[in-house]
């Protein structure tokens, strides 16, 4: 293979990973921005594969000889397997365990960029090859943010999936701690660029070590309401260690898609401490969230108290179809009662009679980015009626009623009015500013933070209690024995 085939089709992948993202950032061209990311990964697999058969000349012209046929028997193995076990995995996920699916496919990406990164410095030291000091950077650099990402990621996985605790690892001194094994990764990187040799080899196991460390302790201290924050700052990592990884194996694919997953997870995470008003450099050096993501059955800030106004599917039918502009609040409560199916046929139902139905997407709501967004486009409602929390805030005071539909802690007063609240200051859709709220959920209980919800008790209020979906599905025929009893 030529040098220039081989750049020539890592530019084509690398195109094609940037209109994937492209696509992605919005829901009518996601299908396609998630195909182009499958054609540019196979472009950049085959030709790398391609590569090992037919090794493109080396600088001095010589032509290195191909992978053996054991080589690639076991390389091709290895994805084989891996592509069995992904793709059994991905298609058995709830969308519930979304979120610890991804912590742990990035925990295999830090964990990569360490193997490799360790792999190459054994290859140097056996060969008696001298590497380069930008090499030598690469690998330490490379090292330390996988390590890093690792460990970090497989804390996050279990304070996701609930088998480590959610609430922040506090210790005394935890910044100081956070500095000085940093510090002691950069003198142990220092030691061994100067003395090379095993004592290399020896500081680059501690380095590891130390970075691990680092890694476990930095997500440790983070709470369980911060958690959504984390994992994409984990994604922006694991790009980077990629990325760090592309550099030491001389792979340009690698370098471009570990720096566009490094810098978009990092935009992203942007914009999630924005929605949830946290600063970035609380959440990358942990002990934020204290109040957030305890167990439930517990509430933290002031318990709301009050007046519960109960209505029940037949007068919830009644206000719907007397409405001429009705705003869906959705939130994880849906997810869990899979709800999202008979929501489309009401929605269909209200749309006939004329009424204005639009969806109010919260940044934050359901475990995942994006996740209502998936749910409803799963029921194949229309993305034109989907908005995002900043397109409808100001349209909720306009709207006859705002039917909240499992959802909690995104649309609770006390994140503008309780500065007492762990959730104090995060951005909420201001559902209670609208005619009438018909709240879907089972109980009084609490979200994800923990948090009373002083919406329950609001004059304008009315909870309609009990599984969402049985809800939903009673909601539907009483609309439907209305419209029948109206032709009759
Ligand atoms: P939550 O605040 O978690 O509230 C969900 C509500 O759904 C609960 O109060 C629960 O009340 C109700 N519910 C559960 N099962 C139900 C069912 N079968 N039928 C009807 N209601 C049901 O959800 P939210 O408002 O979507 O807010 C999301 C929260 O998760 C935020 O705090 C956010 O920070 C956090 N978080 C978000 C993400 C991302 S990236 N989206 C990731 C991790 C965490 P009952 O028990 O009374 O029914």
């Amino acid at each position: 293979m030529t040098p220039s085939i081989l750049l020539t089709a890592y530019l084509v992948a690398s195109v094609l990973f940037v209109f994937s993202l492209r696509g992605l950032s919005a829901q009518h061209t996601a299908r396609r921005g998630n195909l182009l990311g499958l054609v540019g990964m196979i472009v950049a697999i085959g030709v790398t594969f391609a590569a090992l058969l037919w090794p493109v000349p080396d600088a001095r012209g010589g032509s290195p000889t191909p992978a053996s046929p054991e080589a690639l028997g076991v390389l091709g193995a290895a994805m084989g397997v891996g592509c069995l076990v992904g793709a059994f995995v991905a298609s058995r996920v709830a969308m519930t365990a979304m979120p610890e699916l991804v912590a742990i496919l990035h925990s295999f990406v830090g964990l990569a960029a360490v193997l490799v990164g360790i792999g190459s410095h054994l290859r140097a030291a056996r060969t008696g090859e001298a590497l380069d000091l930008a090499h030598e950077i690469e690998v330490w650099v490379g090292v330390f943010v996988g390590a890093i990402t690792f460990t970090g990621s497989v804390v996050a996985f279990g304070k996701l999936r609930g088998t480590i605790r959610s609430k922040p690892l506090l210790l005394p001194g935890r910044h100081a701690l956070n500095a000085a094994l940093t510090v002691a990764c950069v003198a142990l990187a220092v030691l061994a660029l100067r003395a090379g040799g095993p004592v290399a080899t020896h500081a680059l196991y501690a380095m590891t070590a130390l970075a691990s460390v680092l890694g476990v302790h930095l997500v440790m201290a983070i709470g369980g309401g911060d958690m959504p924050v984390v994992v994409s700052l984990l994604n922006s990592y694991s790009g980077w260690a990629a990325s760090a990884a592309g550099f030491m194996l001389g792979n340009d694919a690698l370098i471009v898609t570990g720096a566009l997953v490094g810098s978009s997870g990092a935009i992203l995470s942007y914009i999630m401490c924005r929605a949830m008003n946290r600063s970035i450099w609380h959440v990358v050096f942990g002990g934020f969230g204290e109040g957030a993501g305890i167990a439930s059955g517990t509430s933290a800030g002031t318990s709301a108290t009050g007046r519960v106004r109960e209505i029940d599917v037949a007068g919830a039918a009644d206000l719907l179809l007397a409405a001429r502009s009705v705003v869906i609040v959705p939130g994880y409560g849906m997810a869990v009662a899979q709800a999202q199916h008979a929501l489309k046929e009401v929605v269909s139902r209200l749309e006939a009679r004329g009424t204005r139905v639009r969806f109010a997407i919260h940044p934050v709501a359901g475990r995942l980015p994006g996740h209502m967004n998936v749910l409803l486009a799963e029921a194949d409602i229309s993305y034109e009626i989907v908005k995002e929390m900043d397109e409808i805030q100001e349209e909720l005071p306009k709207t006859d009623v705002v039917v909240v539909i499992g959802a909690n802690d995104i649309v609770n007063p006390s994140a503008l009015e309780d500065p007492s609240s762990p959730i104090y200051g995060m951005p909420v859709l201001e559902a209670w500013r609208a005619g009438k709220v018909i709240m879907l959920k089972r109980s009084l209980g609490t979200g994800y933070a923990g948090v009373d919800n002083p919406l329950c008790y609001k004059d304008n209020t009315l909870m309609l209690f009990g599984d969402a979906k049985k809800s939903v599905l009673g909601l539907l025929a009483a609309i439907d024995a209305r419209a029948e009893s109206a032709a009759a």
